[in-house]
């Protein structure tokens, strides 16, 4: 997925040992279609070599402000005025301080001092030692730089290069990516709680089998990246898939249907967006037993009764808050076959604003998907796309909606 096509980054370096994740993030970049400038500091120099940087961004590294290569000797205006950001990763301990004050003795720190500061967006990754990363000088100075405008993208923990184990890892080079492409996202969603279900449910008959389906969770995990990149908060209402979470989203996972629901209508309480994309099983087993279900030698299989499950879309749409017009629902339909008739009824059943068709067996474990929107209006197409770019779409038709929506 080309996410960062189009964009020129600055990918600046510090010295420290993530160094080495670096490279990993421009590689990522320029896979991602951006194009990127490395600028190192002459520290950084000591832990990865510039020759790596270059092979891996495809431009040859600026290191000192004295560079003859540029006509006019000044590398710290051309690099900053091309950028659409200035990535800092690692960013070390004395680099934000020097940041903070605003000093300029060295290319980096000059050409960040130099950008437009309205237009191109400084983001920084800082990686340091833990006890470094609490100190009151490192916090003091982080809030400043942040004040400045700057954007300090968080840390990780754990294990760290110096032998210790804390706060102040960089983050990993995919999550760092996540944070950058989110950052170019418009912020449709801004002040918005949405609360999205995803994958199947595992309906119980016994502690060790039970029924489900074919859903990965990848479209509804897709849509709650889409809406956390568009700047609202985020709950993920996650049946039992193996997927990880998108950055900055919370996510509650849950087993049966019923616990779907009860999860849902707990943080539905102050939503205002609901996407129903979970492919909740219709049945459970009647009864759960509480040990293993055994043949018992007679040929015969057990016979299974079943009881329907609660309809978590139907609950939440006929709520208060939906009713009052506080929540706006959108349903999928995982159809085989007669897509539009089936997508149309659901949404008259459901009584919701919109309805989002898509082809079960065409999507189910697949990255990529078409979908089917439904709504007063009529029907529209948003054809075959990677599952994230479909997500944004539907993020971007959910925001148009939401300030003229009212409920039947
Ligand atoms: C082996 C080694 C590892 C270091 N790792 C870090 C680090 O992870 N984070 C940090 O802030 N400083 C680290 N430092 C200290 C910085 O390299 C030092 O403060 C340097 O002056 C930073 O220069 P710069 O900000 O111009 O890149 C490390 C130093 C050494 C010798």
């Amino acid at each position: 997925m080309q996410d960062l096509a189009g964009k020129h980054i600055v990918l600046g370096l510090t010295g420290g040992v993530a160094c080495y994740k670096s490279a990993e993030l421009c590689r990522l970049m320029v896979k991602a279609g951006a194009t990127v400038q490395v600028v190192m500091t002459e520290s950084a120099t000591q832990f990865i070599t510039p020759v790596t940087m270059q092979a891996l961004s495809g431009r040859p590294v600026y290191i000192s402000q004295w560079d003859v290569r540029e006509p006019n000797n000044m590398p710290h205006i051309n690099l900053s005025r091309e950028a659409d950001a200035i990535v800092l990763a690692p960013c070390s301990a004395d680099f934000i301080a020097r940041l903070v004050q605003g000093r300029s003795d060295e290319l980096l720190s000059l050409m960040c001092l130099a950008r437009p500061i309205d237009r191109v967006p400084l983001l920084l990754a800082p990686a340091m030692n833990r006890e470094m990363w609490s100190h009151p000088a490192t916090l003091r100075n982080l809030a400043q730089v942040q004040a400045d405008g700057a954007i300090a993208l968080g840390v990780g923990t754990g294990a760290q290069a110096c032998g210790e184990t804390g706060d102040g890892r960089m983050l990993e080079p995919a999550e760092l990516m996540e944070d950058i492409v989110a950052h170019f996202q418009p912020k449709v969603l801004a002040g918005q709680h949405v609360l999205v279900t995803a994958g199947p449910t595992f309906e119980a008959m016994d502690p060790i089998r039970g029924i489900t389906n074919h859903s990965s969770g990848k479209m509804g995990f897709a849509i709650a990246r889409a809406a956390r990149e568009a700047g609202a908060r985020v709950t993920l209402v996650a049946g039992p898939v193996h997927l990880a979470t998108p950055r900055g989203v919370k996510r509650i996972d849950v087993q049966s249907a019923q616990q779907m629901l009860a999860a849902a209508q707990s943080a539905a309480q102050d939503a205002n967006v609901f996407v129903a994309t979970a492919a909740v099983a219709d049945w459970r087993p009647a009864t759960h037993s509480n040990q293993k279900i055994k043949k018992d030698g007679s040929g015969r299989a057990p016979s299974l009764a079943f009881t329907e499950n609660p309809d978590i879309l139907l609950t939440l749409a006929q709520g208060e808050r939906a009713r009052r017009g506080q929540l706006y629902c959108v349903g999928f339909a995982a159809e085989s076959e007669n897509l539009v008739e089936h997508a149309k009824a659901k949404r008259e059943r459901k009584g919701i604003p919109l309805l989002v068709g898509n082809i079960g067996p065409l999507t189910f474990g697949q990255d990529h998907n078409s979908l089917l929107l439904v709504d007063d209006a009529g029907v529209r197409e948003l054809p075959r796309a990677p599952k994230q770019v479909l997500a944004r779409e539907l993020v971007a038709e959910i925001a148009a909606r939401l300030p003229v929506w009212k409920p039947a």
